[in-house]
């Protein structure tokens, strides 16, 4: 009996100082001092040895050790859970972080600024306006009354609700807003999207984006025309680009031209681009026709101005080399990605 007193001390003192950091040395310690063939089981079994009347005593001593064993498992198994609870929640901030991928500027956004950027740098201010227009400042204040046949070239799409609202063609209706305002001199660009009901093909789609300029002031003319577009064409192609205007008609401009510059890709030579002639339109230009200026309640007596309309696209795929207009609007991240130090 004083012997199995002792040798429980002994086991008791032995399972105080155990440690367990884990939860394979938790199980290892279950199965040691719990398990079927564990130490509790085994000194349970020597109850056969002890003398009947102390049978009751020993009985006792080995319940209260049971006991002990027991409580101090379950102590070890709380320690072992926070421990590991702590660890999950814990954040190494030594690691690496997670790397978070940036975005790269459109192509058209890129375009867009650069030449919003050169405009500026000659006084030029950006103007804006709705993409949803009435007819008169779309069409009518433009010199392009209903049914005029230069409507046909710019067909669009028309709010059924109210047939005198459509999608904007070009951005000449914010110039009329502007003018509008009469607070002359006026010197603005006007970006944006415009729309037109076009065939959607490599050259052509419903959508896309225009910048148009607008000098109104007194004394302005076509020199001064033509200088502020040879200033735009060195600032974005470079000083070796050559420059031509053709005579063209616009409703709303008198004279009208168009401008093409020496083709980048051949640099002049004739290619597939240029359909062999050397050159390439970028834009149309003009003196704004005087009934313009009058319809906005400008004096066209006192004041004359010049008016240009270019598209950010087709300038695009020339600087880039883009061959079908389709790829600006079909959000494929391999090509969009390939602009990023542009
Ligand atoms: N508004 C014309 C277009 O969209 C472009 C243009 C603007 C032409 C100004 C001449 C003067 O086609």
């Amino acid at each position: 009996m004083e012997q199995l007193l002792s040798q429980l001390q002994e086991h008791k003192k032995e399972i105080t100082a155990a440690v367990v950091a884990n939860a394979e040395q938790l199980e290892a310690f279950r199965i040691k001092y719990l398990g079927t063939k564990g130490l509790v089981k085994s000194i349970m079994g020597e109850m056969k040895n002890v003398p009947a009347d102390r049978k009751k005593e020993a009985g006792q001593l080995l319940n209260e050790f049971k006991l002990f064993v027991e409580a101090h498992f379950e102590q070890l198994t709380a320690a072992v859970q926070t421990e590991s609870a702590d660890a999950a929640d814990a954040t190494d901030w030594s690691l690496p972080g997670q790397p978070l991928p940036i975005g790269t500027r459109h192509p058209i956004s890129i375009v867009h600024n650069r030449i919003v950027s050169i405009f500026q740098r000659l006084g030029f201010s950006v103007a804006e306006g709705p993409e949803i227009e009435d007819d008169w400042h779309n069409f009518t204040a433009l010199n392009l009354p209903e049914n005029h046949p230069a409507r046909d070239m710019q067909d669009t799409f028309y709010i059924s609700k109210n047939p005198d609202w459509l999608l904007r063609t070009h951005t000449s209706s914010v110039q009329i807003r502007e003018m509008q305002k009469k607070d002359l001199p006026l010197r603005i660009i006007c970006p944006g999207r415009v729309y037109r009901n076009e065939t959607i093909s490599a050259r052509a789609h419903c959508f896309f984006h225009q910048v148009e300029g607008l000098y109104i002031a007194e004394n302005v003319s076509f020199a001064d025309l033509k200088q502020t577009l040879y200033f735009f064409v060195k600032e974005m192609f470079g000083e070796n680009v050559k420059i031509r205007f053709r005579p063209s008609y616009f409703p709303f401009t008198e004279p009208s031209a168009e401008m093409d510059i020496s083709c980048l890709i051949c640099g002049g030579e004739g290619c597939s681009v240029c359909k062999r002639t050397g050159w390439v339109e970028i834009l149309g230009c003009g003196m704004v026709h005087p009934s313009v200026l009058d319809n906005c309640g400008i004096d066209s007596k006192k004041y004359t101005g010049f008016a240009f309309g270019l598209g950010i696209e087709r300038i695009t795929m020339l600087l880039y080399q883009v061959k079908d207009l389709r790829l600006f609007s079909e959000n494929d991240v391999r090509f969009l990605k390939q602009f990023s130090n542009a």
